[in-house]
């Protein structure tokens, strides 16, 4: 049994190598398919230098908005068009994978939405996506808002015992949102308190374990774990499965225990989505009580685990990077504490609370629009396909053969010159102008595209704005994310002023996954009088 489980296993590790290499070789033998494309010629030093996406969106002013970017022998077509964008993403989806990103996560996510083959894809999709329904998610502004306030409290108390008068104390908020988005997605996923911000216990210490190989995984374009005996060779490597191996026993206790506690009063609330009077709202209650007889613990397992990793760090990045952003622009800052004064005073944030937050809402998707997490969608070709000609004079559009490796720069995409003015300032209110709809190309923002939308989004602006991604892959956890960055940062400007401790220049970016910082978002913050 063992034997057959790890010669199946080093046949899938053999044919993903050679996958690989036959993807190699087709992008190399149909270079002349791509070869009326602009090419950039990157360098090994552009990989560690400084972040990709930089050289790819200086690549993108010189070369335009869909060019090949070849490193040796390898290429990537680079996008940072719209209509590019939503072909590969709305209009031909299922003519894509995802690549190289699904040969990084495989190992993590197992069969999880991110990763999964498409038959699996569609019937797990199908099941997921109703379980972030509006009622559940005016359930999750309680746990947005308990958490938020473990957060506040340890902030007062470090506040309290500062040698200093308790008047400023210096913290690095970035491991502060961490530890709170951990504590969310825990609790609202699969009902488990991490506490992490206020503990450290072997689980959380795994979960950034696991994230740390994710990330630096994602920054290699070739897959070293897959070499036969690296797992076992490798300390790094050894220390990952061990990590995983913490985590999943864990998640696999947590679906154990919600089986075994299934009752039917709860499954008659859910299917009337009556979250007011569970006491246990998770998504992964859900799963189980109205999905759970058609799906083994495995699959459970994989879908809590893409879960956790998706909605985690790129959570913990958009309230990062809206503090830094908002900590240089004063003005915008009192303008949101202003807002939360006046909609929640000294109260908490609920569902309708939020939908009165505009500009709290508008700060969320402007950071989003500025540091984009994660800032390039991946893709690989399934045939060869004909991508559509952009906006800016790409004319026909350009032959690709099958196995392309794609990257949407949703970086360049959300930073572009052709369709945002002052496209690197924090205008937050820039998304309350409509353009004209005869301004020439690009249509600009269109409420009536999508009725209701809360928060701007990708139908609103053509997908000039893609911070989830669109088509049938779009993230599942937008709104959820949302809300959640809308109502911690609220009730963290309700309580406190926050400046930065140094320059903004010192606060250097690295990227894996996601945009962070290379040293933390260090922070002098003060009682509000
Ligand atoms: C997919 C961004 C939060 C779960 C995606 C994609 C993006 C994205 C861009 C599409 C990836 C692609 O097309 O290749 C974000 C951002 C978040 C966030 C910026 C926070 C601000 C969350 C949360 C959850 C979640 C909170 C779950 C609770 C997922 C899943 C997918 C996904 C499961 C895969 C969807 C599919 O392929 O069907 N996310 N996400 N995300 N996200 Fe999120």
């Amino acid at each position: 049994m063992t034997r057959c489980q790890s010669t199946t296993k080093e046949a899938k590790t053999n044919r993903n190598l050679l996958d690989n290499a036959s993807n190699l070789l087709t992008n190399l033998l149909s270079g002349s398919a791509l070869g009326s494309m602009p090419t950039a010629e990157g360098a090994v030093t552009d990989l560690f230098g400084r972040p990709l996406f930089f050289s790819l969106y200086d690549w993108f002013i010189e070369h335009g908005s869909v060019y090949r970017l070849a490193f040796g022998p390898k290429s990537f077509v680079v996008v940072s068009d719209p209509i590019v964008a939503r072909y590969i993403l709305r209009e031909n989806a299922f003519s894509y994978d995802k690549g190289v990103l699904a040969d990084i996560l495989e190992p993590i996510m197992g069969k999880g939405l991110i990763p999964a083959d498409l038959d699996t894809w569609k019937q797990r999709r199908r099941v997921i996506a109703p379980g972030f329904h509006s009622l559940f998610l005016e359930a999750m502004v309680k746990v947005f808002t308990n958490c938020s306030e473990r957060t506040i409290s340890k902030i007062e108390s470090l506040l309290d015992n500062d040698a200093s008068k308790g008047e400023e104390i210096e913290l690095d908020l970035e491991a502060e949102f961490s530890s709170l988005a951990l504590d969310i997605i825990g609790l609202g996923v699969f009902n488990y308190d991490f506490g992490s911000v206020t503990k450290e216990s072997p689980v959380i210490k795994a979960v950034y374990g696991t994230l740390f190989e994710a990330e630096h995984r994602s920054t290699f374009y070739i897959p070293y774990w897959n070499l036969p005996l690296a797992r076992w060779i490798v300390p790094r490597q050894r220390k990952f499965y061990g990590d995983l191996k913490v985590i999943n026993d864990c998640l696999d206790e947590l679906i154990r225990n919600a089986r075994e506690t299934r009752e039917e009063t709860d499954v008659e609330k859910l299917q009337q989505r009556d979250y007011s009077s569970l006491k246990d709202a998770s998504l992964l209650r859900f799963l189980v009580d109205m999905r759970g007889a058609d799906v083994d613990d495995r699959q459970l397992r994989d879908d809590l685990m893409t879960m956790l990793i998706a909605g985690h760090e790129t959570t913990a990045a958009v309230l990062t990077w809206a503090v830094f952003l908002l900590a240089q622009n004063p003005s915008k800052m009192r303008k949101a504490q202003l807002e939360v004064d006046s909609i929640l005073g000294q109260g908490k944030a609920t569902y309708e609370s939020i939908k009165k937050l505009e500009y709290m809402r508008l700060i969320v998707v402007e950071s989003l629009r500025l540091y984009p997490q994660p800032p390039l969608l991946i893709r690989r070709s399934l045939k060869s396909d004909k991508l559509p000609g952009g906006y800016n004079g790409d004319g026909n559009g350009y032959e690709i053969p099958a196995g392309t490796d794609l990257f949407i720069s949703v970086y360049n995409l959300h930073r572009s010159p052709y369709f945002w003015d002052r496209p690197n300032e924090f205008e937050p209110e820039r998304f309350l102008v409509q353009k004209d709809s005869d301004t020439e190309g690009w249509a600009g923002f269109d409420p009536e595209r999508s009725p209701g939308a809360l928060y701007p989004n990708e139908i609103i602006s053509d997908f000039a704005f893609l911070p989830f991604g669109g088509g049938p892959r779009k993230c599942v956890g937008d709104q959820f994310a949302l809300m959640e960055s809308t109502v911690a940062l609220a009730l963290l400007l309700q309580k406190f002023d926050v400046e930065l401790r140094g320059s903004p220049d010192a606060v250097e970016l690295v990227t894996g996954a996601t945009i962070h910082t290379k040293n933390g978002l260090w922070c002098k913050l003060r009682r509000r009088a």
